[in-house]
């Protein structure tokens, strides 16, 4: 067999070894976000954040007319806003998004610094040339990805529309190669039947949830509703009543009629999802924390370095502006515009209905 065309073993991942930033006194919280609110006006800047970063951060682009969603809402928002600037709170891939939209735009991120484990997982000197291996299939990557491997897809999709996508293709006759996540990539494949052959990398955040602590868990509170992000292992999706993107968990935390709600996603997630399900009583799907053998232990180390403290720098100086090659820009807006304007024809066709 060409060398190429086999799956790469998953890639060992680094996290961050600093430790996220300490939180600080009520008064200096109250004074960086007030600077933070002028400095955005000032700066014809909003901010665009994910639900994983610090609670403080979620506020702050709520109050001043930005947006805390997920990262499909996050890129379309972007993309639709006048802003001049963009600031980006959340990890890499979704500032290198924004500039993949918005060429003209200035997108600044509070550290430059945060990663992501699926994106490290899947290098582009790696991942082209298993491409060239297997021409037959489309090129489908999630978000998670650098630019460069978005400039090698076919397809750019998140996991709000991912399941949309694969049937969509699959009903095209077409055979799948799907990066990088492969719990996601199991997922898809076992709701739509296609023919995904899958990249090997993981999130370090959901592959820490345990489907045996999990079942535990539940035996405890039977009435408790199990809600997951596709990125978790199979063992935990099983158990699942709701799987879906941050956004969908928020979602189905309103709409279900249990009380209690056992939540398989980062934790900074319950910042939105106990506003709009006030009254319900949320629980953290169990990672092997209590054994002391996590890592991520359920927050995301890279969303956790996004501060208010370093976002009120980067308005001040206009430091860590994102950057990406325009070759690579060019070949990557393909995948990605493809990915907003099919989103754009499921909220057409939902409308329709
Ligand atoms: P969402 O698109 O569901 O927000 O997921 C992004 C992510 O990084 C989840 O770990
Ligand atoms: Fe990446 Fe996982 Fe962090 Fe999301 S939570 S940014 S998938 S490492």
């Amino acid at each position: 067999m060409n060398q190429r065309a086999e799956i790469p073993l998953p890639i060992t991942v680094k996290l961050p070894t600093e430790p996220p930033p300490p939180p600080l006194p009520e008064k200096e919280r109250a004074r960086l976000q007030e600077r933070i609110k002028r400095l955005l006006k000032e700066r014809n800047a909003v901010l665009v954040a994910h639900y994983y970063v610090d609670e403080d951060l979620q506020r702050l682009a709520e109050e001043t007319g930005g947006c805390v969603s997920d990262s499909l809402e996050m890129a379309r928002f972007g993309h639709d806003h006048p802003a001049r600037t963009l600031i980006v709170a959340g990890v890499r891939f979704m500032g290198e998004t924004a500039k993949i939209l918005n060429p003209e735009k200035r997108v600044l991120m509070p550290t430059l610094q945060a990663e992501c484990s699926l994106d490290l997982g899947c290098p582009a000197n790696l991942f082209i040339p298993f491409c060239d291996a297997h021409p037959d299939r489309q090129v489908v990557v999630y978000s998670n990805t650098s630019a460069e491997v978005k400039a090698r897809a076919d397809w750019v999709v998140t996991s709000s529309i991912a399941v949309k996508l694969i049937e969509h293709l699959k009903s095209r006759g077409e055979k799948i190669l799907w990066a990088p996540d492969k719990h996601l990539g199991k997922y898809i494949q076992s709701v739509t039947g296609a023919d995904m052959l899958l990249w090997n990398a993981t999130c370090v955040v959901h592959d820490e949830f345990k489907g045996e602590l999990l079942a535990a868990l539940k035996r405890q509170h039977p009435d408790a509703a199990i809600i997951a992000h596709p990125e978790s292992p199979t063992a935990v999706l099983e158990q699942a009543e709701v799987i879906g993107s941050t956004s969908q968990l928020i979602a189905a935390a309103k709409r279900l009629p249990n009380k209690q709600l056992i939540v398989a996603t980062d934790r900074g997630i319950f910042y939105k999802m106990q506003q709009a399900a006030p009254g319900k009583i949320l629980m953290a799907a169990p990672t092997a924390g209590e054994g002391a053998t996590c890592e991520s232990c359920a927050h995301c180390p890279w969303m956790a370095m996004n501060s208010l403290t370093n976002l009120a720098e980067v308005l001040e100086t206009g430091a860590n502006e994102v950057h990406v090659e325009e070759a690579v820009r060019v070949k990557a807006l393909r995948a990605t515009q493809r990915m907003l304007d099919f989103a754009a024809s499921i909220r057409e066709k939902n409308h329709g209905d």
